[in-house]
């Protein structure tokens, strides 16, 4: 290394961490400066945010699936008690999903119709084919659902793969 970069080297590292601390500083200045709803906002200001943050039927979907999922693999493990659980938490999130989606609303009482007695019926029974049987009909409803709303290229298996939640083997 000759003297020049020998010598520019430490000088642009101390540029360049100055100028990072300017930035920050001032970037934090700024981001206290910016007013929160949650504590300035007028009560309509608030409720309006409220509303744009309610997760939407994308957000609840996926834990649905965890639940599905995991209801199939708490039968087939012989753990009834967590695949009813599963089954209550579903229908309360299905609940929500009407709620927060009310367009929703309609296909979803279809589903709950067609899918819930069965199920509870099956899952007190305690016997993994006639279980099954009745989980294979809500993941066809499940996709029933999906096209009717739109969504046909989202498919649910009628046997999940494999468990995805740490009380399961
Ligand atoms: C209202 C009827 C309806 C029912 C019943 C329904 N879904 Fe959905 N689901 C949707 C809609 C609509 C979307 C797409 C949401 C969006 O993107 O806004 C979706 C998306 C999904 C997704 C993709 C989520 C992602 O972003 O990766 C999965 C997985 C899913 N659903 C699983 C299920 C399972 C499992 C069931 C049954 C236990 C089910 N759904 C029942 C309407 C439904």
């Amino acid at each position: 290394m000759n003297r020049v970069s020998a010598l520019c080297i430490p000088i642009l590292s101390l540029t360049l961490l100055l100028t990072g601390t300017v930035y920050s500083s001032s970037y934090l200045a700024h981001a206290e400066k910016a007013p929160d709803w949650r504590v300035t906002g007028t009560p309509e200001e608030q409720l309006e945010a409220l509303v744009k943050i309610t997760p939407g039927t994308s957000h609840w979907m996926p834990e649905i699936a965890y639940r599905f999922q995991t209801m199939y693999w708490a039968g087939k493990q012989d753990k009834w008690e967590f695949a009813e659980y599963q089954i209550e938490a579903m229908e309360k999130m299905m609940d929500r999903v009407a709620t927060a989606r009310t367009k929703r609303a309609a296909s979803i009482n279809i589903f709950r119709e067609n899918v819930f007695g069965d199920l509870d019926e099956a899952v007190k029974t305690q016997n993994f084919e006639v279980f099954e049987e009745a989980v294979a009909i809500m993941s066809s409803e499940c996709m029933a659902c999906h096209t009717r709303e739109g969504f046909s290229y989202i498919t649910v298996p009628a046997v999940p793969t494999k468990p995805d939640s740490i009380v399961l083997d």
